[in-house]
């Protein structure tokens, strides 16, 4: 199974996208789970990480707390969109498992150095503040890095959070400069594949069929996320963006996009964390990132609806 890291704001679509990866233990091992502050304050974020595992049953996977804020900007949080508690819709048990010790950060850099070069794909579903902590900490691991795989910016969907930027960009533009920088292979599921998984209806309703009690917390949480997004975008359903990343790994051929150059905007405060990305090769700057375009949304919530089915 391919190892991986996920790094996350809990946030009802980074729950979807942990329980994705968890159901899928013969192609994915999860080697640990990070929180940062994004969606909610960092506290909330690695509560909300804990009962996730413990949903999924798998209390043994350990859940690490990183950076509280953004590497140099004050921390702008999206409670209007996922809630006071980050995860509003499912009414899950307090967790009964505890935090590490270690900081997130050290997870990840000591991880990486510890596994064989090459084989450690970092998930980022946040704001990459943690991703660039380590790098900028321990530059030796970018190149032991097996790839990293992040939901973050948009190309022709621009944004989300102002008219120019996505949100995970938007709240750590310079950690997201950082980790464009880093050399690492990188793989981004912007807005423009994320809106296109549109949880419509009948997919939620599918979550339930099984019966489990992850599959009914999958179909609160996208029940919650449509409140929100249905009145903001007028669709027959709410984009799903964070599963985009671990469906990736799982099934690639569901998606499809090309390499190119994506540098992020710092220095604009109207276009701040903007991902400028050079679909068409324009310029001759390095093919940093396969940006993603677009995906086959029947496809991604069939996987979906079948794996969250096998958990508890
Ligand atoms: C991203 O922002 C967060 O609110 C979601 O969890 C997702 O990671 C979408 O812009
Ligand atoms: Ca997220």
């Amino acid at each position: 199974a391919r190892k991986i890291i996920i790094d996350t704001d809990p946030g009802q679509d980074d729950a979807v996208a942990i329980l994705l990866a968890l159901a899928s233990p013969q192609e994915l091992d999860v080697l640990g789970i990070v929180a940062v502050a994004g969606n909610v304050g960092l506290a909330q974020n690695a509560k909300n990480a804990l009962k996730i595992v413990e949903l999924a049953g798998r209390p043994e996977v350990p859940v690490f707390a990183g950076c509280a804020r953004p590497l140099t900007r004050k921390l702008i949080t999206a409670e209007h969109v996922h809630g006071q508690t980050g995860l509003d819709g499912p009414d899950l048990p307090e967790p009964t498992i505890a935090l590490e010790d270690q900081h997130g950060v050290d997870f990840i850099i000591d991880t990486i150095r510890a596994e064989p070069e090459g084989t450690v794909t970092l998930c980022a579903l946040g704001p990459l503040t943690n991703i660039a902590m380590a790098l900028i900490k321990a530059p030796d691991i970018a190149p032991r890095i097996a790839e990293i795989v992040l939901m973050g910016g948009a190309y022709f969907e621009v944004g989300n959070i102002t008219p120019a930027a996505e949100f995970n960009i938007y709240v750590d533009p310079e950690a997201a400069k950082t980790v464009m920088a880093s050399g690492a292979p990188i793989t981004i599921m912007p807005l423009d594949v994320t809106h296109q998984m549109l949880g419509t209806p009948e997919r939620i309703a599918a979550f339930t069929s099984a019966g489990n009690a992850s599959g009914a917390a999958v179909a609160a949480m996208l029940g919650f996320s449509e409140r929100f997004d249905l009145k903001k975008y007028g669709w027959p359903g709410a984009p799903l963006h964070d599963p985009c990343v671990i469906a990736w790994l799982l099934a690639p051929e569901i998606f499809e996009g090309r390499l190119c150059n994506v540098e992020i905007e710092c220095a604009s405060e109207l276009t701040r964390g903007m991902t400028v990305a050079d679909y068409w090769h324009v310029t001759d700057r390095p093919r940093n990132a396969t940006f993603i375009r677009s995906g086959n949304s029947d496809a991604f919530y069939a996987l979906l609806a079948e794996k969250i089915a096998s958990l508890p």
